[in-house]
């Protein structure tokens, strides 16, 4: 634990040795894969920023105009003193919006894997809400996971997980992860969880496949990564970008495709790739509303309320523990 500009950091990050073993595991499966929390490092977090404002992808400005529109009325489900966590925080943007309207929450605890991008938000935060306790913990939470003690006296706390990162979760995996936080929400706790919709291919295979080329760059930026951090000599310019939505399974698959057959070194290890092989990065699972309030449930939340655009396009679900 640190105390830092107008915050207390911690540290509970993966370190070097996490991302390693990661690829080196994930590349010597039969079907390639690496785990999407590593498309975030400092480069990968600035892309996705970027992708955030691409008018192709509809999900952040839809989800921050159901925030807004909602704003009031969300405040008044959560009432006055409550302290916010938030999973996967990034620039925090969204937590401005809810802290403003909000009845003078009491705490602010950022959780995040990618730890520059994280200290900015929070110090940012810490300066604009001097009456807001702030709390950032860099910390991965697609597994288990226990939170730092919160400021303030026990009372109403309330999970913030929005932008529809609970997609990048298989739905068994997604269960998981709403049991723990139901359990370290604790009696009372709440959840106020944005979640994309279920639509028509072609909207979801252009969000994800953007014409400037930045979702692109995100994904291959995971290759890139891999050479700037493990020795490797992957020839990013044999690789490309490959995004689609599956109807079947609801959801967009997203990998890096190999266009020709090749080696690469990566951290002393050889690898072949094959021309067309897919190497796994992402699943962006989308939901329908019954659908999400079901799988909620099954972890011990039930539902309060549901805001959703006028399109349909994104929810917001406002669930508490049972
Ligand atoms: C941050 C996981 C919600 O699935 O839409 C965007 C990530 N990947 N474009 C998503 C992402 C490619 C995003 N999430």
């Amino acid at each position: 634990m640190k105390d830092e500009a107008g915050f207390t950091f911690y540290d509970l990050a993966p370190g070097e040795d996490s991302f390693r073993d990661a690829v080196l595991a994930g590349l010597a499966r039969p079907r390639k894969a690496i785990p999407c929390k590593y498309l975030y490092d400092e480069r990968g977090s600035a892309l996705f920023e970027q992708i955030c404002r691409l008018p192709e992808y509809y999900p952040t400005r839809t989800e921050i105009k159901i925030l807004q529109e909602n704003a009031e009325d969300i405040a008044a489900q959560v009432g006055p003193h409550a302290r916010i966590i938030e999973f996967g925080s990034g620039a925090s943007h969204k937590a401005r919006i809810l802290l403003q309207a909000l009845d003078r929450p009491l705490a602010y605890l950022a959780v995040d894997i990618s730890r520059e991008h994280l200290r900015e938000a929070a110090a940012a935060l810490a300066q604009d809400f001097p009456e807001v306790a702030v709390v950032a913990l860099c910390a991965d939470y697609s597994g288990p996971f226990t939170l730092p003690p919160l400021p303030g006296p026990a009372g109403r706390r309330l999970g913030f997980f929005p932008g529809s990162t609970i997609g990048n979760f298989k739905p068994g995996a997604a269960v998981a992860f709403l049991a723990n936080c139901a359990h370290i929400l604790g009696p009372g706790g709440e959840m106020l969880i944005g979640v994309d919709l279920k639509k028509e291919s072609a909207v979801l295979d252009a969000a994800y496949n953007d014409r400037a080329g930045v979702t692109a760059a995100f994904n291959l930026n995971l290759f890139a990564r891999i050479n700037r951090e493990l020795d490797a000599d992957l020839d990013l310019d044999a690789f490309e970008h490959v995004a689609f939505y599956s109807e079947s399974k609801g959801r967009v698959e997203i990998y890096i495709r190999s266009l020709a057959d090749q080696q690469a070194k990566i951290a002393g290890h050889r690898f072949a790739f094959a021309a067309g092989e897919l190497i796994h990065t992402e699943y962006s699972y989308k939901y329908g509303v019954e659908e999400f309030r079901d799988l909620a449930a099954r972890a011990g939340f039930h539902l309060l309320d549901t805001w959703t655009d006028r399109d349909d396009l994104f929810s917001l679900h406002y669930f508490r523990r049972r």
